[in-house]
């Protein structure tokens, strides 16, 4: 991938700040000398300058003073108290792009006293292995180019999609937080498995491979759920026994109103302060 040119500066190099520092370096879309990442900790900082090969220091404002674009990465609480030690090193052509869960690019834009772009993106975790999914949307300052630099930063562990910053919760509650479902199926159809003989390492690689297939295939096709389920489900056959109790557990039900009571939740976390 090319080079973006771009000083960038990662503040809070935990989980997903770490997974998305490493993904963009092993890329080139960014490079080690002038890239910076800060944690709260001063001797963490150093740990982690020494595993990333990059500046690594507890000092936001420095790093943000290093840096055209500066990624987000503490936690929502954190946001605030980050976004004001920051705030004397902003100018309108620096880019913030927050990953921050439930926090409105116009809550960022409130505390900062001038017109800076900010580009809010919700990732998921499977980033790490460049199969992430991330909903991205623009502030009020934030302009197409802004979105798609975002974009190409995203495209570079999986895919990406532009949405309005209304639907960035839902995008939370589904994606952010779906890998967590994903596992629980996954873990239940090895689990499953392992109930009908099959040793446990066996179970968990045909119940994964299947969801990965599963995916591709409505991915690739465009395909309606439905009708490639009605594809595998021949009539008076295996499938269906097992659709029927998947409709007695009521699992679609289930899984819906998961997603609805974590995009409830991700309304309500900055508000958790
Ligand atoms: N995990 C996910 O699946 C996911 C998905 C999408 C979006 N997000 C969002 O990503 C953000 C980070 O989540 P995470 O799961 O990566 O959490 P995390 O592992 O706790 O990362 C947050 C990091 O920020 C550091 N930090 C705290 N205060 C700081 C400060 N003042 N200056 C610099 N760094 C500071 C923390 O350091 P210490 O640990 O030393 O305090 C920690 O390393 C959150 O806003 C979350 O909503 C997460």
């Amino acid at each position: 991938m090319q080079n973006l040119n771009k000083r960038v500066a990662v503040l809070g190099l935990g989980k997903m700040g770490g997974i998305l520092l490493q993904a963009f370096l092993e890329k080139g879309l960014i490079s080690r000398e002038t890239t910076y990442g800060t944690d709260k900790y001063t001797e963490r900082a150093e740990a982690l300058g020494k595993e990333f090969g990059i500046r690594v220091s507890a000092d936001n404002a420095e790093a943000a003073r290093c840096a055209d674009v500066i990624l987000l990465c503490v936690k929502p609480q954190t946001v605030k108290e980050v976004v004001e030690v920051i705030r004397p090193e902003l100018n309108p052509g620096k880019l913030i792009i927050s990953i921050a869960a439930s926090v409105p690019s116009s809550y960022i834009e409130n505390l900062l006293e001038a017109e800076i772009p900010v580009v809010r993106c919700m990732p998921n975790t499977p980033c790490v292995v460049g199969c992430g999914m991330t909903g991205i949307c623009k502030g009020r300052y934030a302009d197409q180019g802004h979105l798609e630099l975002a974009k190409t930063l995203f495209e570079a562990v999986g895919r990406a999609v532009i949405v309005d910053e209304k639907h960035m919760d839902a995008v939370t509650g589904l994606s952010a937080s779906g890998p967590a479902y994903i596992y629980v199926i996954l873990e239940s159809l090895a689990e499953a498995g392992v109930k009908v003989g099959l040793p446990r390492d066996v179970a968990t690689l045909l119940a994964a491979q299947t969801a990965l297939g599963a995916s591709k295939v409505v991915l690739e096709t465009g395909h309606h759920p439905a009708l490639l389920k009605d594809a595998v489900t021949t009539p008076a056959g295996c499938t269906i026994d097992g659709l029927l109790e998947l409709e007695e557990g009521k699992l679609r039900v289930t899984l819906i109103k998961a997603v609805v009571r974590a995009t409830q939740r991700a309304k309500e976390l900055l508000m958790c302060e």
